[in-house]
């Protein structure tokens, strides 16, 4: 059968997959689609709902010819199951099974593996939508409010993309796990997101701009992971939500340094520049620079988290079955088996932090993370460049990897920024000056105000350089509903 590029719309349910002629997985769908809709009526505030924002769509999964854009009210929104087309003659790539043909059915001895996978990375994607559901109220601008939605409209539809899975290979089972997606929810007492990062607030702006540059990049280093997944769908999907995810990392990394920029012009105008006189930089509305870095410290902390245990028997396995890779497998150049050589991953060892060789095979979790390290480290240098620029002596840092940690080797250790181990007081009496404290949060909250005239910005966030789809700088991205 040859493959869809383009998307069908002849069903309720947008898709490249031939949904139409694949009844019973329609059928689920659709049973499935009132509940989630529902999920997204009870979410974002009601007038925001029934506002127009310049969206785009997925016309087709070819790379230029994927987006279109226009004016659409999100419940109407039109989600769909879009596959990345399917590479001929794949093999799986690593692991026992490397070199033979990519399983296109679930493998009957990984079936509880893949099943698990699918739906904690299925976890995350409703329980950011919840985490920035009322950031609509305080946008900065239109600009930025037509950028969260289309954050969100996409989180939405990779739920989609994994209950798609979930309900066509995983049979009564998948469609209970697909049902659960809906019933969770982020911060809840009772059924909470699984991982620990989804169930924080996105209480600002500040922290969704980090949230998308910090954890939406994780997101990323995992999809690309099960990008390499010897399970074809799972590949084919993941590689098509990659296209979406490279505009939320966008959204963040331009979102932050426009915050920069606002400051150090401010500052700046004010003939400021000493960046830790923190009060004089408030009074003139903008974010201090030692804010942004304790921002900045939380989010990626909370996201190297997401990456689980150093040492891993679980990421072992899932490597060895080929159901999940390495970042950029196909292009590394070893064996993909792993069976004899060897990785270094940090450590916690008499008091101090170590470095130490372990089996390659039980480092994939670090080995993922460390990439996930350089690729967050590139942002951090453009933002320091904006910095510089204005002649202020400050620099932007990403804390030592065993600051702040929950999970893994440094758990729960007094280590602060610069990975030094200190007493449990001086630990404590120092967090203030390394995470952001309620007094920190009151003063950005109080800059939350709304700015929704086209072409005007909080003053607090410079404009952006270039429109979205080229558009000018007064482009009317939402057209509000003020009901
Ligand atoms: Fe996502
Ligand atoms: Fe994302």
């Amino acid at each position: 059968m040859a493959d869809v590029i383009n998307v069908s719309y002849d069903t309720q349910i947008p898709n490249n997959v031939n949904l139409s002629s694949d009844r019973k997985v329609l059928k689920a769908l659709e049973k499935w689609h009132p509940g989630y809709l529902d999920w997204w009526n009870r979410l974002i505030p009601r007038n925001l709902q029934q506002s127009m924002v310049y969206l785009r769509t997925a016309v087709s999964v070819d790379p230029k010819g994927w987006a279109k854009f226009d004016y659409l009210k999100m419940p109407d929104y039109r989600w769909g199951i879009l596959l990345a087309p399917r590479l001929e003659g794949r093999t799986i790539p690593c692991g026992e099974h490397k070199g033979q043909p990519a399983w296109q059915e679930v493998p009957g001895e990984y079936r509880n593996l893949l099943k698990r996978l699918i739906v904690i990375q299925g976890d995350t994607e409703p329980g950011s939508v919840e985490q920035q559901r009322f950031l609509g109220l305080t946008a900065p601008s239109l600009y930025d409010m037509r950028n969260l939605f289309q954050v969100n409209v996409e989180e939405g539809r990779h739920l989609w993309a994994m209950v798609y899975l979930l309900q066509k290979y995983f049979g009564k089972d998948g469609r209970e796990e697909a049902d659960d997606l809906l019933r969770r929810s982020s911060g809840s007492d009772e059924a909470p997101r699984m991982l620990g990062a989804f169930n924080q607030e996105t209480p600002d702006w500040l922290s969704f701009f980090m949230f998308t540059y910090f954890t939406d990049r994780d997101g990323k280093m995992q999809l690309e992971s099960l990008a390499q997944s010897g399970f074809d769908p799972l590949s084919r999907t993941c590689r098509f939500m990659l296209t979406e995810e490279a505009h939320h990392m966008f959204v963040g990394e331009t979102g932050v340094g426009r915050i920069i920029q606002a400051t150090v012009d401010a500052m700046t105008r004010a003939g400021l520049t000493d960046a830790s006189d923190i009060n004089k930089v408030r009074d003139l509305s903008v974010i201090d620079l030692p804010t942004i870095q304790k921002k900045l410290s939380l989010h990626y902390t909370l996201s190297l988290d997401l990456f689980g245990q150093e040492i891993s028997t679980n990421a072992a396995n899932a490597f060895n079955a080929g159901i999940k890779g390495r970042y950029m497998e196909s292009r590394i150049e070893d064996d993909h088996l792993l069976k004899d050589s060897t990785y270094k991953v940090l450590d916690f060892e008499n008091n101090q932090t170590v470095e130490r060789e372990v089996s390659a095979l039980k480092a994939i979790n670090m080995r993922l993370r460390d990439d996930y390290v350089k690729d967050a480290e590139g942002g951090i240098g453009r933002w320091n460049k904006i910095i510089n620029k204005a002649g202020i002596d400050f620099e932007l840092k990403l804390p030592h990897q065993a600051f702040n940690r929950k999970i893994g080797a440094f758990a729960h250790k007094p280590i602060d920024p610069e990975g030094q181990l200190l007493s449990s007081e001086a630990y404590s009496a120092g967090l203030s000056d390394w995470l952001p404290t309620t007094s920190d949060g009151d003063f950005i909250e109080s800059l939350m105000q709304p700015c929704y005239e086209p072409g005007q910005y909080a003053r607090w966030i410079a404009p952006p350089r270039v429109g979205i789809d080229n558009k000018p700088g007064d482009f009317e991205y939402v057209k509000l509903h003020m009901a």
